[in-house]
């Protein structure tokens, strides 16, 4: 992917409207504490929409503020993600598959109609209604080539048909989304070309088997017999030894109170929740896990070897560490 900049010319500040604010605090509410960050993308898109199309500087600071994340990491996200445009945009932004069904398909044709509309990728007609920019599969080859504008598909496009889109979008007169040719969604140009023998549906194509058919007496098809199998029981994980037997394995946390485990990188509070149903509440736990502990806590948690590769064990030593030299 190409590198993606902010523009040269940025507004002065950016706030949320007070119903987006309204509707982004919402948002926030849907993730547990300490982890608002998670609504990151939907208020970036959010803030995309009220500033007409595009993401601004001020925008993604706001998102941040808000999000109590470094402006760095929302930055990231907005200059990562595609969907996020940081330049101005036109009132209808086209996007044009450019990938190989499309391509193949005419896609050439439809970018020489947007250089002639619109003009070089990117730029904004002068009245603020169109521009353009290429972008890889939308998923809708089937009905190849097709663009994208603003959040509608318009497919099955050659050159006339698309200039006419573009200069009806331009004028405001009704445009109608989907294929631009007679076919129903993705089904066939002009509709069903199988299964057309209006006998398939009087009950009159039945096949007879040859032998049969000597006879004039259709042979009976057995009936297939279907046999329940009982669902395969799962080995369930059986507590080591060791664990069961781990002199630091607890029925409650120690007074003074459980260890926020949420502080090991990869513990959030679901398993934060887990770990105290196994017996786990303080760092200095799982720092003297054994090997068949790790095995087993994997097992109870379906990690498939997460523990080993997020180091909880050396977090965990370190956590403990700082927390007694308090
Ligand atoms: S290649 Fe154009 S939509 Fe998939």
């Amino acid at each position: 992917m190409s590198v993606r900049r902010l523009h040269d010319v940025q507004p002065a500040g950016f706030k949320f409207t007070r119903e987006n604010m309204a509707w982004a605090k919402t948002e926030v509410k849907k993730y547990p504490s300490g982890r608002q960050a998670s609504a990151v993308i939907s208020l970036l898109w959010c803030a995309q929409k009220q500033n007409g199309g595009w993401l601004s500087e001020p925008a993604i600071r706001h998102v941040a503020e808000l999000l109590a994340m470094a402006y760095i990491r929302v930055y990231e996200v907005a200059t990562f993600y595609t969907m996020f445009n940081l330049s101005p945009v036109g009132k209808n932004l086209v996007q044009l598959c450019g990938t190989t069904p499309c391509w193949l398909r005419g896609a050439d044709d439809l970018k020489a109609v947007c250089r002639k509309m619109i003009g070089a990728e990117k730029t904004i007609t002068d009245d603020g209604e169109l521009s353009w920019m290429e972008v890889e599969c939308l998923g809708a080859c089937v009905n190849a080539p097709m663009v994208q504008v603003n959040e509608d598909f318009y497919e099955d496009l050659d050159a006339a048909t698309f200039e006419k889109l573009l200069d009806d979008l331009r004028n405001g007169r009704p445009v109608s989304v989907g294929p631009q040719v007679d076919r129903q969604k993705s089904a066939p140009v002009g509709g069903a070309q199988t299964l057309l023998d209006p006998a398939l549906y009087a009950g009159k194509a039945r096949r007879v088997p040859k032998k049969a058919a000597a006879t004039g007496k259709p042979k009976e098809t057995p009936a297939r017999k279907f046999v329940l199998k009982a669902p395969e029981k799962k080995a369930t994980a059986k507590k080591p030894a060791s664990l069961t037997k781990d002199p630091k394995k607890l029925t409650k946390a120690r007074a003074g109170g459980a260890d926020d485990l949420k502080r090991i990188n990869g513990v959030g509070p679901k398993i934060e929740g887990i770990l105290n149903g196994l017996g786990v509440f303080h760092f200095d736990q799982i720092a003297a896990w054994t090997r068949d502990n790790v095995d087993w806590v994997d097992e109870q948690l379906s990690f498939k070897g997460r523990i080993d590769r997020e180091g909880w064990i050396a977090q965990a030593k370190q956590l403990s560490r700082e927390d007694k030299g308090k």
